[in-house]
């Protein structure tokens, strides 16, 4: 291996800076040349690369986003995309690429890695639906970003009597959600792994007044079948049987911004590494990942096209501790 390249690409996520330098250093270290490719695939299929030293990553451990700039790219989807995107990176004798990103973007790297070109995926999303991995870079900011927000709320809602609901971002996965909701102790949290309807909701938040309660609470993931729009249509249609008012917060991108915490610095960093590391092994075509605490290494082709849900079953443990 001499000459490496590397990506940010989809959503950006908290944590993709540290995982860029970690790159970047690690293949400096090791005596090869590295390049940053700008705007994630879109920049690959513009040809737009750029040599980086160790001094071009320093002071952006802290800062969120991403510096090398991120894209969605459906042109990079099709077969012609894909084979502009390979004769660039011929053209620059690149030997191996590294993906950081979401799932969509492995789903690249697969597509890529099964052109016979090298690969290794880097799971960054606040998402954390990638399968073969744990925890992804930047999801323990977003759920820490949540919480500031499910806190804050709590304050005013046991002031007003009133019933808050909270929408936080995850796409089809309520991993977000789920943990700030239980770490936020809400009264209701709704996922698109499980199945509530608007009335259960109103149903808890009223009981969780009728239960002597100052606050009462609802978490709903951006997917939940039970969103925000249906919650508020119902509560219009039904504010006097229900006997109090419920104020709704989308927290949209505010989610995915500002910096990252120290558990995504230090993932972003360890997951960085180990994909240079995985190269140097000769091994390609993987995505590396947290799997049990440990650094583990996954075929993208495995993982292509599939989800990792948040695990449901711990919504027993949230409504237990709601009492
Ligand atoms: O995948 C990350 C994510 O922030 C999702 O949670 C959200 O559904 C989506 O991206 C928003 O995409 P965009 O930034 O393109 O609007």
């Amino acid at each position: 291996m001499k000459r490496i390249a590397v990506l940010t690409s989809g959503g950006d996520a908290p944590g993709m800076n540290a995982a860029v330098r970690a790159v970047t250093r690690g293949g400096l270290a090791r005596g090869w040349e590295v390049y940053a490719i700008r705007n994630g695939y879109q920049g690959l299929l513009d040809n737009v690369f750029e040599q980086m030293l160790a001094r071009n990553v320093g002071g952006i451990i802290q800062s969120g986003g991403t510096v090398l700039g991120s894209a969605r790219c459906p042109e990079f989807a099709k077969p012609a995309g894909r084979a502009k995107a390979l004769s660039n990176l011929r053209a620059r004798n690149i030997d191996a690429l590294v993906v950081i990103g979401g799932n969509g973007s492995q789903s690249g790297s697969a597509s890529l890695a099964a052109e016979g070109f090298p690969v290794v995926g880097v799971p960054s999303t606040i998402d954390n639906d990638l399968y073969g991995n744990d925890v992804s870079i930047g999801c323990d900011t977003a759920i820490n970003i949540t919480l500031e927000a499910i806190d804050r709320l709590r304050t005013t809602a046991s002031s007003h009597q009133r019933a808050f609901a909270v929408e936080t971002m995850g796409r089809n996965c309520g991993y977000i959600a789920l943990m700030s909701g239980i770490a936020g102790g809400a009264e209701v949290i709704a996922l698109p792994e499980h199945e509530l309807k608007p009335a259960d909701v109103a149903g808890r938040l009223r009981a969780a007044y009728q239960r002597g309660k100052t606050h009462a609470l609802a978490v709903i993931a951006e997917g939940a079948k039970c969103g925000v729009k249906e919650l508020m249509e119902y509560y219009g249609a039904h504010r006097k049987d229900i006997g109090f008012d419920l104020r709704v917060t989308r927290l949209g991108h505010v989610v995915r911004g500002g910096i990252p915490t120290a558990a995504d610095r230090v993932l972003a960093t360890r997951l960085g590494a180990a994909a240079v590391e995985t190269l140097a092994q000769g091994r390609h075509g993987v995505l590396v990942g947290i799997v049990k605490g440990d650094t583990a290494v996954t075929p993208l082709a495995e993982i292509a096209g599939k989800m990792r849900p948040a695990d449901a079953s711990l919504l027993e443990l949230a409504r237990v501790m709601a009492i």
